[in-house]
């Protein structure tokens, strides 16, 4: 078994789960609700990050990917995130919209899957977004061909460089850059229990409602 140090073993490594628990009966009937009373938790409590999530792709053959992204707005009509379309995430998104997202807040013992399809948003919201983005974020996103080879970090900050030169104070937002939008059509709420005994409730889209169920651990 692989160890870390000589005195404690990954197999060593447990916590059990006791902040909080979930029952059908107590969460909101609107998963979007039961979502933003989540969030809304995470973000008063200072955590780094809070709104970092995993977003797991797939090709159209079905092979998966996973990277983190940073939500930047949700509401009824889903969860938004920016990014080049050309990168991997981006092509992959374009053969097949099917996504999940994930989010793990282990200050509250918390996990919510989100599935659903992607779809982008519009070129003016895309736009207004980049342009409140730090000047040298926008010429990060300006410069890099996400997810393409390149030869080396210079390569990069020499690109970066000619563009500042370039364009000043006003970079425009790069063809392939942008928000995509993930529509959900299923959520799970996860908090963690003593002895493994965690608690998740679905919520799954039926004739324009939210089907509720638990699952077990
Ligand atoms: C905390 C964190 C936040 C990130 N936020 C974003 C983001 O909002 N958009 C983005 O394109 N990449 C973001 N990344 C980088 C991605 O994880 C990933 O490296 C990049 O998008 C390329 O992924 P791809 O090749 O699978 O398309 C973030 C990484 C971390 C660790």
């Amino acid at each position: 078994m692989t160890t870390l140090s000589k005195e404690k073993k990954l197999s060593d490594f447990r916590i059990d789960y006791e902040l909080n628990k979930l029952s059908k009966s107590g969460v909101d009937k609107n998963p979007f609700s039961e979502f933003k009373l989540w969030f809304d938790l995470v973000l008063k409590a200072n955590v780094i990050e809070p709104n970092a999530m995993t977003i797991a792709t797939a090709n159209k053959d079905g092979f998966p990917s996973a990277r983190v992204v940073l939500l930047k707005e949700f509401n009824e009509s889903g969860f938004t995130f920016f990014t080049n379309y050309l990168s991997r995430k981006g092509r992959e998104i374009s053969e097949n919209p099917n996504a999940t997202l994930l989010f793990w807040w282990r200050e509250f013992e918390r996990q919510v899957r989100i599935e659903g399809k992607i779809e982008k948003i519009s070129r003016k919201d895309s736009e207004e977004y980049f342009n409140l983005r730090p000047l040298k974020s926008r010429y990060g996103a300006l410069a890099s061909n996400q997810s393409a080879v390149v030869e080396s970090r210079k390569v990069l900050e020499k690109r970066f460089l000619t563009l500042e030169k370039q364009f000043g104070e006003n970079p425009p937002i790069p063809k392939n850059w942008g928000g995509y939008k993930l529509i959900p059509n299923k959520f799970e709420f996860w908090q963690g229990r003593r002895d493994r005994l965690h608690d998740r409730i679905c919520y799954e889209k039926a004739d324009n409602d939210w089907k509720i169920y638990r699952l077990q651990p």
